[in-house]
């Protein structure tokens, strides 16, 4: 049996102004409650707030899909905490298309891209000048998806978003190194979540399968918990990551396939 909750170090975060989003649920909310356990102030954003919003973070309701929306929350989340330190992009999602790629409409290509991704290049324009301005030791970290790398036709466009970030993150990284800015992507696997449950659900109601069987083939034998991944974003904003940068990280129970 796996034990998914650590205590965290109270100070290790102490002084950290944090922005996540979408972090009203699922694994934004893990990673803030972790980031608040550590010690951080934290900022998150979504468009509803919800029963596992974490209480001690400032909650700025939005819709980070459209430049406009990335704006003004970057705008307020500075207004807040006066600067930055650790940026979460989290917000993400998909739809899928069980007929597959062809009846993948051309605005849900659009709106994938600017959810998944764009969000992403937006609010990091946005807060670099504040993250600049926090010098040596702050961080990026976007969170993106084993879809980005093992790809399904019904959320190709949700998977190439997620590549595009992969690919954007890495670039990103070289640029602001000399900075000391530090930029990783995580790729979750199936993780249990409001989000990834009800996409996964689409998937066994098309085959004719309780949710469950579709974890049975995890070589760690269970989907992941929100709380993985909450460990590897605290890990990576952490001092004990001072050395790495530009990192594509598979979080995942071992899914992907070696290669
Ligand atoms: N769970 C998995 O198996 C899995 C696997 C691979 C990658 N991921 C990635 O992990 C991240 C978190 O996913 P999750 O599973 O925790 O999903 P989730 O339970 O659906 O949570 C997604 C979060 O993003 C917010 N969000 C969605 N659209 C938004 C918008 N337009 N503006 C602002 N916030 C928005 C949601 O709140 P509102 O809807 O209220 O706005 C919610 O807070 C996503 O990037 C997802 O692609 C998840």
């Amino acid at each position: 049996m796996f034990t998914t909750i650590v205590s965290a170090d109270p100070t290790e975060f102490s002084g950290k102004r944090v922005v996540i989003t979408g972090g009203s649920r699922g694994i934004g909310a893990a990673v803030a409650q972790r980031l608040l356990d550590g010690g951080a102030t934290v900022v998150t954003t979504a468009r509803t707030a919800t029963d596992e919003t974490p209480k001690a973070s400032t909650f700025i309701r939005g819709d980070i899909s459209t430049p406009a929306g990335v704006q003004a929350f970057a705008a307020s989340a500075l207004g807040e905490l006066g600067g930055v330190d650790i940026v979460v992009n989290n917000a993400g999602a998909a739809r899928a298309y069980l007929d597959g790629i062809s009846s993948i409409p051309d605005e849900e290509w659009i709106d994938a891209l600017n959810l998944n991704y764009l969000s992403a290049v937006r609010l990091n324009n946005a807060l670099l000048p504040a993250l600049r301005e926090a010098g040596a030791g702050s961080t990026i970290i976007n969170i993106s998806s084993a879809a980005a790398l093992l790809p399904s036709p019904p959320l190709a466009h949700y998977g190439a978003a997620k590549a595009a970030l992969n690919v954007y993150g890495k670039a990103l990284a070289a640029e602001v190194a000399p900075a000391g800015i530090r930029v990783a992507t995580i790729l979750p696997g199936n993780v249990s979540t409001p989000g990834g449950d009800a996409i996964r659900q689409n998937f066994a109601d098309a085959m004719g399968v309780p949710l469950s069987d579709l974890d049975t083939n995890n070589p760690l034998g269970r989907p992941g918990d929100p709380r993985d991944v909450a460990e590897a974003v605290a890990f990576l904003a952490s001092g004990r990551a001072q050395w790495i940068t530009g990192v594509t990280l598979n979080i995942d129970g071992g899914e992907l396939p070696a290669i």
